[in-house]
């Protein structure tokens, strides 16, 4: 299964990748999971995205790319993979046509979760994400069994930085502006499947595995 997932911010990717993962068993791919674990081992990579995202706009396309391309050579993509945040631009939508080239593969996917603006504030302000094992909690929707500490390792709780009303709506206009035009690149291709994503999170759930019959 190679399957991309496309949605605003908030819209519940990487919820919907980490419940998806265990069941087709391949892995998630997240650009923004890898930035952040570039941020905090302090590489070059790391310092030059955190600047980018601190203020809610794109990494610069080249770093992004090459981040990815490293990531698609390890053997474990061989099998399919659930992209969670990638591609982001038509330049990193062509670069991907390139690497599944070169695999001699295709994508199967592209589920676009639609969720309006209003409601992701509140997604975002309120989630709390593990620094052990990235899992995301929400104070309101998903609340950790003890305050501040991961249901599923143990792990500290954090609210990340871009999580802050401002840099929130900078991320919401990233993504109208740069990010849902490839709705319509892929829409050439056949392989969108739409899912409203306001409902619980085992509604989105089920309504994936309809939409991807898996
Ligand atoms: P990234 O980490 O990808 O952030 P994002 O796209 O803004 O998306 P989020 O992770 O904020 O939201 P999500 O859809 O995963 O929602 P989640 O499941 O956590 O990127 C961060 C930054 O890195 C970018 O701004 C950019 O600078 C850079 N970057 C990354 N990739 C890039 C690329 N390809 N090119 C250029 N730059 C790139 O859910 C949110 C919350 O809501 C959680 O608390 C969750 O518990 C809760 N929730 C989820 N589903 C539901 C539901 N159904 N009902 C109620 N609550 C729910
Ligand atoms: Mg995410
Ligand atoms: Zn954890």
């Amino acid at each position: 299964m190679k399957i991309i997932l496309i949605g605003p911010p908030g819209a519940g990717k990487g919820t919907q990748a980490k419940r998806m993962i265990d069941r087709l068993g391949v892995p998630q791919i997240s650009t923004g999971d890898m930035f952040r674990a570039a941020v905090k081992e302090g590489t070059p990579m790391g310092l030059k995205a955190k600047e980018y995202m601190d203020k809610g706009v794109l990494v610069p396309d080249d770093v992004v790319i090459g981040v990815v391309e490293e990531r698609f050579g390890k053997p474990d993509c061989a099998g399919g993979f659930v992209l969670d945040g990638f591609p982001r631009t038509q330049e990193q939508a062509r670069a991907l046509d390139g690497i599944l080239d070169k695999m001699g593969t295709t994508l199967d996917h592209v589920v676009v979760i639609e969720v309006p603006d209003d409601y992701l504030v509140n997604r975002l302000t309120g989630r709390r994400t593990c620094r052990g094992c990235n899992y995301m909690h929400h104070i309101e929707y998903d609340p950790p069994k003890k305050e501040g500490v991961c249901d599923k390792c143990g792990g500290e709780l954090y609210q990340r930085d871009d999580d802050k009303e401002e840099t929130i709506r900078q991320r919401l206009k990233t993504y109208h502006a740069q990010t849902s035009p490839l709705i319509t690149y892929y829409s050439g291709k056949g392989i969108v499947r739409t899912i409203d994503g306001t409902g619980s999170m085992e509604q989105v759930q089920k309504a994936i595995r309809d939409a991807i019959g898996a």
